[in-house]
């Protein structure tokens, strides 16, 4: 059986190696238009960082698993092909900022109708807005030049998180695959079903009608959203009564109707899904008379800009209402450990707000590079993201220092922000870097990762999202108390 994939990304490249590494009687070709990126898929470098991805590539590579950029070629040859390309917000137009751009989607459905010759399965594998599959149908069956072609649409949608890609890929919770309930519909899930029951027990291989399988994805994803945010809104309460927000989590995820997962507080989620996804939905329910629900789901992002802002507000305000020409050490720019991405990530925001005030940025990530950073910053975003952002990319050049490891982009520095959970930000040498540092020297961890019993011992005004304040920063009387000029920041 021969499968293709339309789009090496950070879903397409992981899911077909897995595929190919798992898979009896199959060869999988990974398809896309970017020559660089093939060109890594080919290399020793992989185009993403994912633990565990380049033993699996290694050991699939040129035997059942290749990557390549002929791609009418492969798609023509192929049985199953899968759709993995980007679906990012729209910028402009009608949905601007809300609305999946379906371009590339619209693009890969016309080349496969004018290349193919021969019956075929499409997968849709990136998430898509709900019923995508007709568009693609519609698409497909419109443009097709060969009498031998013939078309069932699948929808398999994938579920794997960035950093553990690998184990999710390996033992997913569950697989699920919508398709049309016709004969033909039903064979095709069938078929679909009996390659990832090669690796994957038979009773977590769900099926579905198209459009549930589709919806399912964005649920899941607004739910997972939805619960960080309900932990970060209770975090803006934990520091305004005392509680520790990590005790909420333990005690509330002990409920075995909640579960423990996903309630970590944070400064707010990233990553290339959930603001893009929901933002999706809110715009499907708006353009169906949904208001109200459109509305509880765009509240969901609302506290996770909101939760990027607080930590903003109270850093500058903890710093004496100035961080002008200060150097303030960021440890972490990608959206979560494990990962090189910085698609959406919370860093973008923080770092934003923090350049528009003055500070100069020393940032540290162990997998984040110079370029990708000072792109991230320098980059327009959408209005609502960044209300008061408009970077340079010369100003971004100026203030920010990219650093090769904490200790040096500390050094000298006034605060340091923890922004991602990389594991090494738990066992750092807080004494070394507290030394290194101007007085009163300040942590502000965004992602509890910090002892801060530990820091405050050792002399630093510690902050960490949900836990009660540091006294320093509670004194009534102080205008720098974070709590009074927070409370100002986000009055009208
Ligand atoms: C997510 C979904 O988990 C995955 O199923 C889907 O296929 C794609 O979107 P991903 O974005 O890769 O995966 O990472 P995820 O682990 O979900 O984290 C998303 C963001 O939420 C990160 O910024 C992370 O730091 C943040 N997060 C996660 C929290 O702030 N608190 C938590 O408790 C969990
Ligand atoms: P995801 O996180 O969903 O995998 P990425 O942006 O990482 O998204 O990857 C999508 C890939 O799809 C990109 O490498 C892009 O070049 C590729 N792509 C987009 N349109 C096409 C197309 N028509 N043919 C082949 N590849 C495409």
């Amino acid at each position: 059986m021969k499968i293709a994939c339309i789009g090496a990304g950070y879903v397409g490249g992981p899911t077909m190696a897995m595929i190919a590494h798992k898979c009896e009687g199959v060869e999988v070709t990974v398809l896309d238009i970017n020559e660089e990126r093939i060109a890594a898929w080919n290399s020793d470098k992989l185009p993403i960082y994912e633990p565990g991805l380049e033993e699996v590539v290694s050991a699939a590579r040129g035997k059942t698993l290749f990557f390549s950029t002929e791609c009418e070629k492969h798609v023509a040859e192929a049985d199953i092909v899968f759709i993995s390309v980007n679906t990012p917000t729209k910028t402009r137009g009608v949905g601007a900022g809300y609305a999946a751009d379906m371009t590339y989607w619209e693009s890969a459905a016309r080349m496969i109708a004018r290349v193919s010759h021969s019956p075929k399965i499409i997968v849709e594998k990136s998430t898509v807005p709900v019923k995508t599959a007709q568009a693609v149908e519609r698409v497909l069956s419109n443009n097709v030049l060969n009498p031998g072609a013939r078309f069932d649409i699948l929808s398999n949608p994938e579920f794997l998180a960035e950093g553990t890609a690998i184990k999710d890929l390996e033992k997913p919770d569950r697989v699920i695959i919508g398709g049309r309930q016709t004969p033909s519909g039903l064979k095709a899930i069938d078929t679909l079903k009996k390659v990832y029951a090669q690796w994957i027990p038979e009773d977590q291989i769900l099926t579905s009608n198209l459009w549930s399988s589709e919806l399912a994805k964005l649920a899941a994803n607004a739910f997972l959203a939805q619960r960080i945010s309900s932990i970060n809104a209770v975090s803006a309460l934990c520091e305004k009564t005392g509680a520790d927000v990590s005790e909420i989590s333990k005690c509330i995820g002990a409920d075995s109707r909640i579960g423990p997962k996903f309630l970590n507080a944070s400064v707010g989620f990233g990553g290339s899904c959930f603001q893009k996804d929901i933002l999706n939905m809110v715009y499907i329910c708006r353009g169906l008379g949904l208001e109200e629900v459109a509305n509880y789901w765009e509240s969901v992002i609302t506290i996770n800009n909101y939760q990027k802002r607080r930590f903003v507000d109270v850093v500058i305000s903890s710093l004496f209402n100035t961080v002008r020409a200060k150097r303030i050490a960021i440890l972490g720019f990608a959206f979560k450990k494990d990962t090189g991405d910085t698609r959406e990530t919370p860093a973008i925001d923080v770092c934003n707000g923090l350049l528009e005030e003055g500070a100069k940025l020393a940032v540290y990530d162990p997998q984040v590079t110079e370029e990708r950073m000072k792109m991230d910053l320098s980059m327009d975003k959408f209005e609502w993201d960044h209300p008061y952002s408009e970077r340079k990319a010369k100003e971004v050049n100026d203030l920010i220092e990219c650093s090769e490891s904490v200790y040096k982009a500390c050094e000298g520095a006034h605060a340091l922000c923890v922004l991602t959970e990389w594991d090494e930000f738990k066992e750092l040498d807080l004494r070394r870097i507290y030394d290194s540092m101007v007085k009163p020297a300040f942590i502000f961890d965004g992602r509890s990762v910090i002892d801060g019993k530990a820091a405050k011992k050792i002399g630093f005004v510690f902050f960490g999202v949900g836990k009660p304040l540091d006294p320093f920063l509670t004194d009534p009387a102080s205008p720098n108390s974070p709590a009074n000029s927070a409370r100002m920041s986000m009055s009208p």
